[in-house]
Order: C-alpha cells, then structure tokens, then sequence
C-alpha cells in the first residue's frame, strides 16, 4: 500500500431535524460512507497499477476509467461533508443581519433576499446534483452554482459556503419528487449558519476601482 491516506467516514448528529426525517439521514448516511469507501477503493486500484512505476499500454483502458471516476467519488464524499457539517438542530432559515455571509450577500448580490432567490432556484433547476454557494478567494465575493452529478460545475479553487444535495436521494422518503420546494424549506430551516461563516476566508468583497 502506497498511500498512507485513506479516508474514514465522518460522524454528524444530525437526528431531530426540521422535515428532513432521521430514516432519510440515515439513509444518506449510508450512502457517503459508500463514496468514501469507493474514493479508498480507486486510490488503491490506481496506486496498483503504478506499483512499477508506469502505466503499460495495455493498462491505459482501465487506469483511464479509473482515474477518470475520481472526480466523481472524490466530489461525492467531500460534497456530502460539507453538506451534512452546515445543518444542525434548531438552525435558523437566515443569518443574522450583522454576519460576514449576510454583508458580503448584500455585497455581491444587491441584497440577500436577492442572493436567496438566486440559490433557491438553482436548487430547485432540473437535474441530478447540487445547489452551491461559493466564495471567490481572490475578492470574497459569493456565487451560486449548479453542479451536475457531484463534479460538473464545481469552481476550481472557490471555497464552498453552503451546500445543499438536491438529489432526489436528499429528500424521496420525506417529499414527492415534484416537491422538492418543501424540501428547500425544509433545508433552510435547518441552516448552521455559524458552520457556513468559518468557511469564509475573505470578510469583505473587494471591488475593481471606478473611473
Ligand atoms: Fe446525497
């Protein structure tokens, strides 16, 4: 074994929250320690391969497919961590009118209202995935994205603030699939908003001078 990094499923507490119910969690939960067994499994299926040190011809099929589900199960176990780590018992739907988040909302957005609508409807869009707010290191402005599956969209080097799974795996035992709204809701009632603030690494948008 080469690689001295293999990675354990983490434990979130997360029973006792607003419509979204203990069996879809423990469902959920299930289902990222899957991801995280499958990033162990390709780490170590590749490293095989380059035990002597090349990837022959006749390997290259097999190691591209390999290294090309990275992306895929990488993103499925982080995506979920970052997921489950900004819910908790008893969140509150918004952040508090003095927290960086809400500033640099306004800041980037107009208003938060606005930033609110904007992440609502890209979790609400058509689609296998996720509803991501990021931050821009580089000037601490927020954005909204849709990430198909669990690695198509994500921003290279931005940070994730809030994460929300909209797959229909997120919310199917509690909501029909035409409800994902309430599921939304349901979500937001359950924010830790204090968890969101520490991913921000920048306290303030910093804007191009005008003329
Ligand atoms: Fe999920």
């Amino acid at each position: 074994m080469i690689n001295k990094f293999t990675y354990q499923p983490k434990q979130f507490d997360l029973s006792g929250l607003s419509g979204i119910s203990d069996k879809t969690l423990e469902m959920h939960f299930k289902l990222y320690e899957g991801y995280v067994k499958e990033t162990n499994k390709l780490t170590e299926k590749i490293s095989e391969f380059l035990q002597d040190g090349k990837i022959d011809q006749e390997e290259v099929p097999a190691y591209s497919e390999l290294t090309r589900r990275l992306g895929f199960e990488y993103n499925g176990m982080v995506l979920h961590e970052y997921y489950f780590g900004n819910m908790k018992r008893q969140g509150s739907v918004d952040p508090d009118k003095n927290s960086t988040f809400f500033k640099l909302a306004e800041d980037s957005f107009g208003s938060y209202d606005i930033w609110k609508a904007d992440f609502v409807s890209v979790g609400k869009m058509r689609g296998v995935g996720w509803a991501i707010c990021y931050q821009n290191p580089a000037n601490g402005a927020l954005s909204n994205h849709w990430i198909s599956l669990h690695e198509t969209g994500n921003i290279a080097g931005f940070v994730p603030a809030l994460v929300m799974d909209v797959w229909e795996h997120a919310f199917i035992l509690d909501y029909a699939p035409a409800d994902r709204p309430k599921y939304i809701e349901a979500f937001f009632s359950n924010i830790d908003w204090a968890a969101v603030e520490k991913r921000l690494q920048v306290n303030t948008v910093s804007r191009p001078a005008t003329a």
